[in-house]
């Protein structure tokens, strides 16, 4: 199998790169480096370094490669951002993603996997209930519309073209690798700060002080053994979340990460942040019964903890 991932030199995408290697897949990925790490490229992966809103370069890897499946990852990833500046959002997350998806048709590429976000999609998702594949998306920020809208155009290629593509709702992904220099990442964000004795900052879900929001934590290995399947063409359905079922306020969030990790941080308390939604949990009921059972918070995070700990030193 011939995959070519997008956004391969980041969090998520080098995960999936693992995977694709060790069922002895050859794997390429496109990717501009701007969050990427080079150091995240697994050996024996071929680097296409250019930028997605390029079409010609994309449509040159896409000739020179000749992928059979394609996992899209590369994004701009930050709600935050697409709040500030929606253009370079749309520019990246909707004209970027076109033109991988034209040179998908032109070299007749088999299926096309997206990295869409459960996390945002849904905007706010009512006490005691997990959002499902079902629940209609109400995109809050330029973020999420950016990406319900390849999401559509998705279907359209889908009928138009031919080709296969299955779309992936994640929600709060974390594990080893990701960046604590980001915008987002707030387990990666914390473990840095907690790990260097700086306080952790808990944003307000409604006012400074409180508890902060509500989330779903999933573990990167979830996303990765998604996106291998999908691509792999053994998942039967074409919409997917990938999250856990389970909703923990980042202030919990900060406490069990301080219990596992031995530390004492102080708390800092911010307020809201433009763009965030409440509340986001996700159904994990499709995930469990194709995948399997998702990785459990508390062996999530000590996993995390340890290589956060093993890559200081
Ligand atoms: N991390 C999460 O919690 C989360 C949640 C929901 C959805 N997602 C989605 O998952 C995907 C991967 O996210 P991640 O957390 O690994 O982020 P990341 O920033 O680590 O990875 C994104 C990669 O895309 C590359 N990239 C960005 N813009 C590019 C461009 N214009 N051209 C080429 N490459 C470009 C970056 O260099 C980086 O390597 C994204 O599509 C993101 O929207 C992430």
């Amino acid at each position: 199998m011939r995959l070519l991932i997008t956004g391969g030199a980041g969090f998520i995408g080098s995960h999936i790169a693992d995977e694709a290697l060790a069922r002895d897949w050859e794997v390429a990925i496109i990717d501009n480096l701007s969050t990427g790490r080079r150091a995240n490229i697994p050996t024996g992966v071929i680097l296409f370094e250019l930028d997605i809103r390029n079409r010609e370069s994309v449509q040159q890897a896409f000739r020179d490669f000749q992928p059979q499946v394609v996992s899209h990852q590369a994004a701009q990833a930050s709600v935050a951002i697409s709040v500030k500046q929606p253009v370079l959002d749309a520019e990246i997350n909707v004209i970027g993603s076109l033109n991988l998806l034209d040179a998908a048709v032109e070299q007749k590429v088999e299926r096309f996997v997206f990295a869409s976000t459960g996390g945002a999609i849904y905007g706010e998702v009512p006490e005691g209930t997990a959002a499902s594949e079902t629940t209609p998306p109400h995109p809050l920020s330029p973020y999420a519309a950016s990406k319900y809208a390849v999401e559509n155009y998705l279907r359209c290629y889908e009928r138009e073209h031919g080709l296969q593509t299955t779309v992936l709702r994640y929600a709060n992904v974390y594990g080893p690798r990701q960046d604590p220099h980001g915008e987002a990442g707030v387990v990666a964000i914390f473990l840095n700060r907690l790990i260097a004795g700086e306080p952790l900052r808990i944003n307000a879900r409604v006012t400074a002080g409180d508890d902060g929001c509500i989330r779903d934590y999933v573990h990167v290995r979830n996303c990765a053994q998604a996106n291998i399947a999908a691509t792999a063409g053994e998942l039967p359905v074409r919409l997917m979340n990938v999250g856990t079922g389970q909703g923990i306020s980042t202030r919990m969030l900060a406490d069990t990460l301080q219990s596992l990790a031995g530390t004492n941080s102080q708390l800092e308390f911010g307020p809201l942040r433009a763009g965030d939604t409440e509340r986001s949990v996700l159904s994990p009921a499709l995930f469990q019964q194709h995948i399997g059972t998702p990785v459990s918070l508390e062996q999530g995070l000590q996993d995390t903890v340890d290589w956060f700990r093993a890559s200081k030193r």
